[in-house]
C-alpha cells in the first residue's frame, strides 16, 4: 500500500466532507461544513497527510491507536473473522470470540469482575454501567437510590446520560444535561487547588465535599460514583495521592457503586492491562473500557461487572425483571477478534515498552517547564498534559487566547507532529511503541512549537511573555 497521497484526493475529499459529513463535535457556526485535516494514511508511530508528509501521531488518534498504525496482525485477524463469520445476533446465539475475551478480561480485572458486557464503545460501556445501577437497584427495591455523583472536568461520552457527566463548561454549555439525576462534585485537580493549601489538605476537602453530598442528598439516593482514574480530556488530571482510595471507601459505607471509566487508562497507556488496582489501588464494582480495547481498529467497548453484583441480581427474586439495554453490535465477532490479538501484542512486549520508556517520556516533557508560557506539565505512564498560563503567578489560563493548544498544534504539525490541542493544553499519548529516540524527536518539536506560538502571541500584543 502506497502511503502517498495526492492533492486531488485530499481536495476531493475534503469538498465531499464539507458538502455533505457531519463531523463529530462541532460548533454552529461550522456544522456540515467544515474543513478537517485529511489524514490519508499510517504506520507505527505516524501519520500521512496529503503530501504524503509523515506526523508523528502525539494523541495516537483519540488515546486509543495502542498498537500503532497499519498493524498487520490486526488486520489479518480482522480479515479471518470476516471469512469465519462477520457477524451473529447476541440476542439468541454466542460467537467464539466474545466468550474468549471476556474470559481474557477477567483473568485481569481485579476482585471479582469477571462477567465483561461488550459495547460498541466508550459512551455506550458507561451508559450501560449506569442503566445497570438503576436496574440493579429496582430489583432490589431500591428505586430511590439513583441519583450519579461525577466530577468537574469529568468526561463520560456524548450518550444523554453519560453526557449529563461532563464536567467542563463547553461539553455543557449548549447541551441538555439530566441535571436532577447527576450530583457534581470538583475536579480533583491539584494544579488549580487553592493557593498556599497543601496536597493533604486539597485531599481531605475533596472527601469532605463528597461526605457532605451524602449527607445532604442521602445515601439512600446515591447509586454511583462514576470517576476517571485519571481525567484524560479533563487535561491529564492526576488526582492527590490517596484521594480515589478515600472515595472507593465512602462508596463502601454507603452502599454506592463505584464506577471506574478507564476507556483511557485502560489497555496499555499506564503499562497495565487495567490501572484501577494495579496503578491506583482500588478494587472498583465495574470497570468501563474501550479505545486501546482493539487499538481503535474496530468500534468496541465494554464493561467488567462483579460477580457479587450479579449474584444481588439474579438473587433478588425478580426472575422476570428484564435489563432492557443491549445494542445489535453487542459482542460483535470482529471486534472481539480484534481484542484478542490486541491484547496478545499488548503483552508480547508493548506493556514493557510503557515500563521502559515512560519515566523518560515524562522526564523530557518536564524540561519543557522552563518556557515561560508553560504553567504545568503532568502525566503518567504514556499520556501527559503541557497546560500553558498567562502568568505564572496567578496560573490564569483565561487571560490567554483560548486558541493557544490550536496554535501550537499547528506549529508543531509543520515540524511533523500532531498534539491534541484542548484550549490552552496539549495533550500527549502516543502509540505505546514508541522510542527514547522518537520521545526526543517529540519533545523537540514541541519546544520548537511552544516558542514559535510565545514569538506569535507576543507579537499579537495577546500576552506579554
Ligand atoms: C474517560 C472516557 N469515557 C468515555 C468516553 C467516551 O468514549 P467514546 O467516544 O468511545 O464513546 C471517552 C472518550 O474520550 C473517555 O475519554
Amino acid at each position: 500500500m502506497s502511503i502517498q497521497n495526492n492533492h486531488t484526493d485530499a481536495d476531493l475529499i475534503s469538498n465531499l466532507a464539507r458538502q455533505h459529513l457531519v463531523q463529530p463535535w462541532p460548533t454552529a457556526g461550522a456544522m456540515g461544513a467544515e474543513t478537517r485535516a485529511f489524514i490519508g494514511a499510517g504506520d507505527g508511530l505516524y501519520v500521512y497527510d496529503e503530501n504524503g508528509k509523515a506526523l508523528m501521531d502525539g494523541p495516537a488518534g483519540m488515546w486509543c491507536v495502542n498498537v500503532g498504525h497499519r498493524n498487520a496482525d490486526l488486520a489479518r485477524v480482522m480479515h479471518e473473522q470476516a471469512l469465519q463469520l462477520g457477524y451473529a445476533s447476541p440476542w439468541y446465539s454466542v460467537a467464539d470470540p466474545a466468550a474468549r475475551l471476556a474470559s481474557e478480561i477477567a483473568k485481569r480485572t481485579p476482585g471479582d469482575l469477571n462477567h465483561s458486557f461488550f459495547t460498541t464503545g466508550g459512551s455506550a460501556a458507561v451508559d450501560t454501567a449506569l442503566r445497570f445501577m438503576q436496574f440493579y437497584n429496582n430489583v432490589r427495591g431500591k428505586p430511590e437510590k439513583k441519583r450519579i455523583v461525577s466530577r468537574g472536568a469529568a468526561y463520560h461520552g456524548s450518550t444523554y446520560l453519560t453526557g449529563s457527566l461532563n464536567g467542563k463548561p463547553r461539553d455543557r454549555d449548549w447541551m441538555d444535561q439530566a441535571t436532577d439525576l447527576v450530583i457534581k462534585l470538583s475536579a480533583p485537580d491539584p494544579f488549580r487547588r487553592p493557593k498556599g493549601m497543601s496536597l493533604e489538605a486539597f485531599t481531605d476537602h475533596l472527601v469532605d465535599e463528597f461526605r457532605t453530598a451524602i449527607a445532604t442528598h442521602g445515601a439512600e439516593r446515591i447509586g454511583a460514583f462514576v470517576a476517571e482514574p485519571i481525567q484524560a480530556s479533563g487535561g491529564v488530571i492526576i488526582p492527590p495521592p490517596g484521594y480515589l482510595q478515600r472515595m472507593h471507601a465512602l462508596t463502601r459505607e454507603h452502599d454506592i457503586l463505584y464506577i471506574s471509566d478507564e476507556v483511557v487508562t485502560a489497555f496499555g497507556r499506564l503499562g497495565s492491562i487495567f490501572a484501577s488496582k494495579d496503578v491506583f489501588g482500588i478494587e472498583p464494582d465495574i470497570i468501563t473500557f474501550a479505545k486501546g480495547v482493539t487499538s481503535g481498529y474496530f468500534p468496541l467497548g465494554g464493561l467488567a461487572i462483579s460477580d457479587q453484583l450479579l449474584e444481588q441480581v439474579r438473587e433478588s427474586g425478580k426472575d422476570d425483571a428484564m435489563f432492557a439495554n443491549g445494542y445489535t453490535y453487542s459482542s460483535h465477532p470482529i471486534g472481539c477478534a480484534v481484542a484478542l490479538k490486541n491484547l496478545e501484542l499488548l503483552e508480547g512486549g508493548l506493556l514493557q515498552n510503557v515500563h521502559a520508556v515512560a519515566p523518560y517520556f515524562q522526564a523530557q516533557l518536564q524540561t519543557l517547564t522552563d518556557l515561560p508560557l508553560v504553567g504545568e506539565v503532568r502525566g503518567l505512564g504514556l499520556m501527559a498534559c503541557v497546560e500553558c498560563v498567562a502568568d505564572r503567578q496567578s496560573n490564569n489560563p483565561l487571560a490567554l487566547d483560548v486558541s493557544v493548544g490550536q496554535r501550537i498544534d499547528a506549529h508543531c504539525q509543520a515540524l511533523g507532529l500532531m498534539v491534541r490541542p484542548i484550549i490552552h493544553m496539549c495533550v500527549m499519548s502516543p502509540p505505546l511503541m514508541i522510542s527514547r529516540a522518537q520521545v526526543d524527536e517529540m519533545v523537540s518539536i514541541l519546544r520548537q512549537g511552544i516558542t514559535r506560538t510565545m514569538d506569535d502571541l507576543v507579537r499579537e500584543g495577546l500576552w506579554k511573555g
